[in-house]
């Protein structure tokens, strides 16, 4: 079995995605989990962009060893240089570096013609080449560029030093047949193609990204560029999940192997939704919560004879462990750390500290505390000091006879802000009380409240989509108390808006 080479470009491309962005502690997280799921390469960022991006990308290149620690840049001197410092004391270290092929990009964006763009690509490869050993090239848009240029792009570039070539579909244009026959035709059009690793990105505007990437797989392309629940550029990438398991799956077809230990994958997924704030569609193949669902008399009687009636692959496959009732009040602490490490979830010893408390109060309230609530107490201490703005205090009243009144406390850096504010109901109450209390209006676009696990003193969660300023940003809370829970997930937009501004 051919071995293809898994590009993971969750940090980058991923976090492109509108209301995506991670701080650089949370990249870091990912990044070890990623390490831990064993992709063979991590696009850490885009370091010319913002300091936040070359500083995360610097935390991973020192600090995760494993996959080549990857970083963008256009093909000018600039980005070349922020990649390159951003990248240099990692173990393995890749820089990648694109530039634009297609007639539209060329003409209207860069303004420049073929051998201009040609000469720059030549350029950025050689500068690279002299400084690390792995290099990458994408010529981007490929798919809508004329192919005899791109053929020639690719054999500079491949003399000029790069080891990888990849081949976005960057606006997800091309169909699966198209452009396995577009793979193959570079295949034979390159002449020294032979000396790199062929590689595709696909998009996922047509829903096609991961039959795109089986197609060139199947057609010469040895790595893959994919990101985790299929985040990314409007309708995002090609999905990890997906394309691993499609390999693993149907290896009678498609007889390739990934260095991606699957068991891991649904933990990863789980990690990714609770740093993004984006929840997993219940039907999203291989994590969904319906993927292993069955739902008709008929299905379910079919697996309880035979599983193989109706599944493909097992929920253990992707690291789904049936069992979900974990720990309770009497739970030690040495049982709360064993539970978290079999579900992957590794803290330093000073979070975990804090997660156990989270939790002794959680098993106070709730006699019975599952995986998914150490998700959510996990997610929430990662990422509780990280944050710019952390409710301390709150009380809220309301009534049938009463005006819905709150009064909350929000400790920053350096100060206590405290503020009380009437409203429609409660939620709005506390709402308006942390507008004033932080002096930042967001316009809440969406509010959504479910369940997280089952009985009546279940954690609520509360996922809100915000406005602030041109963005839009997602957050999440939960409490077993809805209104609690509703703020959290408020101030939870507010801060990642503070972090992308920074
Ligand atoms: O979609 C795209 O073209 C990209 C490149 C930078 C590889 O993301
Ligand atoms: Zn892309």
């Amino acid at each position: 079995m051919e071995r293809i080479y898994i590009f993971d470009t969750t940090l980058r491309d991923g976090e492109q995605s509108p209301g995506a962005s991670m701080s650089i502690e949370q990249k870091y997280e990912m990044a070890v989990q990623l390490a831990r799921l064993g992709v063979d390469a991590i696009e850490a960022g885009f370091p010319v962009s913002s300091p936040r991006q070359f500083e995360a990308c610097r935390m991973i290149a020192r600090k995760v060893t494993g996959p080549a620690i990857t970083a963008l840049a256009r093909s000018v001197e600039k980005d070349l240089e922020a990649a390159y410092e951003s990248i240099k004391e990692a173990e393995r270290k890749r820089i990648h570096t694109f530039i634009a092929s297609s007639p539209i990009h060329m003409k209207h964006k860069l303004k420049k013609d073929p051998e201009a763009v040609l000469e720059m690509a030549c350029q950025a490869v050689r500068w690279a080449r002299q400084r690390v050993e792995e290099v990458e090239f994408s010529p981007e848009d490929a798919t809508r560029s004329e192919l005899s240029f791109l053929c020639r792009l690719v054999e500079k570039t491949i003399e000029a030093g790069a080891t990888v070539i990849n081949i976005p579909d960057t606006v997800g244009y091309a169909v699966p047949e198209e452009f396995g026959a577009f793979i193959l035709k570079l295949m034979e059009g390159v002449p020294n193609i032979d000396k790199a690793v062929l590689s595709v990105h696909c998009h996922n505007d047509l829903g096609l990204a991961v039959a795109n990437s089986v197609a060139a797989v199947k057609n010469g392309a040895r790595q893959v560029e994919v990101t985790v629940n299929g985040i990314g550029e409007r309708a995002g990438n090609a999905s990890l999940e997906e394309f691993v398991m499609a390999l693993n799956v149907r290896h009678d077809l498609l007889p390739y192997t990934t260095g991606v230990d699957t068991r891991q994958i649904y933990h990863s997924s789980r990690l990714l939704s609770n740093i993004i704030g984006f929840p997993i569609p219940r039907n999203k193949p291989i994590v969904g919560e319906n993927a292993f669902a069955h739902e008709s008399g008929i299905h379910q009687d079919g697996v309880i004879k035979h599983r193989a009636t109706y599944e493909i692959m097992t929920p253990e496959d992707v690291g789904r462990d049936a069992s979900t009732l974990v720990l309770g009040r009497h739970s030690g602490k040495h049982g709360f750390r064993r539970r978290l490490e079999e579900l992957g979830l590794i803290l330093s010893d000073e979070n975990l500290d804090a997660a156990y408390q989270h939790f002794l109060d959680l098993a106070d309230r709730k006699k019975e505390v599952y995986d998914d609530d150490l998700y959510v107490i996990v997610r929430d201490q990662i990422g509780e000091h990280l944050d710019t703005y952390e409710l301390t205090y709150f009380n809220f009243q309301s009534g049938n006879m009463a005006v819905p009144t709150a009064t909350v406390r929000i400790k920053t850096e350096d100060r206590i802000l405290e503020e009380a504010a009437t409203g429609d109901g409660p939620v709005d109450a506390m709402i308006n009380a942390i507008d004033r209390a932080i002096g930042i209006s967001a316009k809440l676009l969406e509010y959504n409240v479910h369940a997280i696990t089952p009985g009546r003193q279940a954690i609520g969660e509360v996922s809100v989509t915000v406005q602030i300023k041109e963005g839009r940003y997602i957050g999440r809370g939960a409490s077993t108390d809805i209104v609690e829970a509703s703020a959290r997930a408020y101030l939870n937009a507010v801060n990642r808006f503070k972090t992308a501004a920074k």
